[in-house]
């Protein structure tokens, strides 16, 4: 991994990706009220790799998402991310391992009071205890890699949908993450921005390490970008596999018939 501080993310190492488990569930029970939405879910995610999740709506994905972030407990199941508990484990240990993590919403969730460039280096500087000049060093390079660098001064609600989407993104990396949650981020967007956040992603997909776990209705990038796709139906795994096989050849009726409703 680079040693270089002033890197906007870590690079690919020289070795192939995919030195072991990053992110387990295992047995993972979720239920709302008498409604069992994840039921005994076992997966996991190699370090490096890209993991998309697809299924139905109501089927369980932002669900898995929310609890990898910890706006959710599971009411039963381990969740192991980079060989440390994230539950159930004490307060401080989630707060730990949590900083692993770094999500982004269909929403964007920007802080709507903040200037793009603060909206990048609030976290570093507040959870990280970086100093606000390495912080907003960092910004910058991040948001050259989005292409907002002649907005660094404007607020969230001077953007388009698309710009907001991308400061969102470079403010999840301004993190380090070694985990990024992607959820329908390009669902709330027209759809002349859906391929700028997409190109984006494929870009940070193709030059770091970063590991991506990602729902998407878009499945033209869910082909490019996954090392593996997981078809999620009623909060089970009904079928997983590389996306060549997934999306030509899928094995389950449930999967062809939600696919031929998507594709
Ligand atoms: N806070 C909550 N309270 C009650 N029920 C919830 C809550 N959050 C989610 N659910 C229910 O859990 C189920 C799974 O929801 P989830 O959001 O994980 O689905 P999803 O696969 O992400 O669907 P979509 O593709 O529509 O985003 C749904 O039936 C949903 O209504
Ligand atoms: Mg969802």
């Amino acid at each position: 991994m680079s040693t270089d501080t002033h890197a906007p993310f870590d690079k690919k190492p020289e070795s192939p990706r995919g030195n072991g488990e990053l992110i387990r569930l295992e047995q993972v029970t979720k239920r709302f009220g008498n409604h069992t939405v994840l039921d005994h879910l076992d997966f996991s995610v190699d370090a490096g790799k890209h993991v998309t999740l697809i299924g139905p709506s109501g089927s369980g994905k932002t669900t898995i998402l929310r609890l990898l972030m910890t706006l959710l407990k599971p009411d039963e199941g381990t969740i192991t991310v980079d060989g440390e508990q994230l539950f159930p484990a004490p307060e401080k240990q989630v707060r730990e391992v949590r900083k692993k993590i770094g999500m982004v919403f269909q929403q964007f969730n920007l802080f709507p009071n903040m200037t793009v460039l603060r909206n990048i280096t609030e976290a570093p500087v507040t959870v990280l205890g970086m100093s606000k000049d390495a912080a907003e060093e960092r910004a910058r390079e991040l948001l050259e890699m989005v292409g907002l660098t002649d907005h660094v001064d404007k607020h969230p609600a001077q953007l388009s949908g698309g710009q907001q989407q991308r400061v969102a993104i470079a403010r999840a990396l301004a993190m380090r993450p070694q985990v990024l949650l992607l959820d329908e981020v390009t669902s709330a967007l027209d759809p002349e921005l859906v391929a700028g956040v997409l190109d984006v992603l494929r870009d940070i997909a193709r030059s770091t390490d970063i590991t991506m776990l990602c729902v998407t209705h878009e499945m033209n990038f869910a082909r490019d970008i996954s090392d593996q796709v997981l078809m999620f139906d009623q909060g089970r795994i009904i079928e997983a596999g590389a996306p060549e096989k997934i999306f030509s050849e899928p094995e389950h009726d449930r999967t062809r018939e939600f696919l031929s409703a998507v594709l």
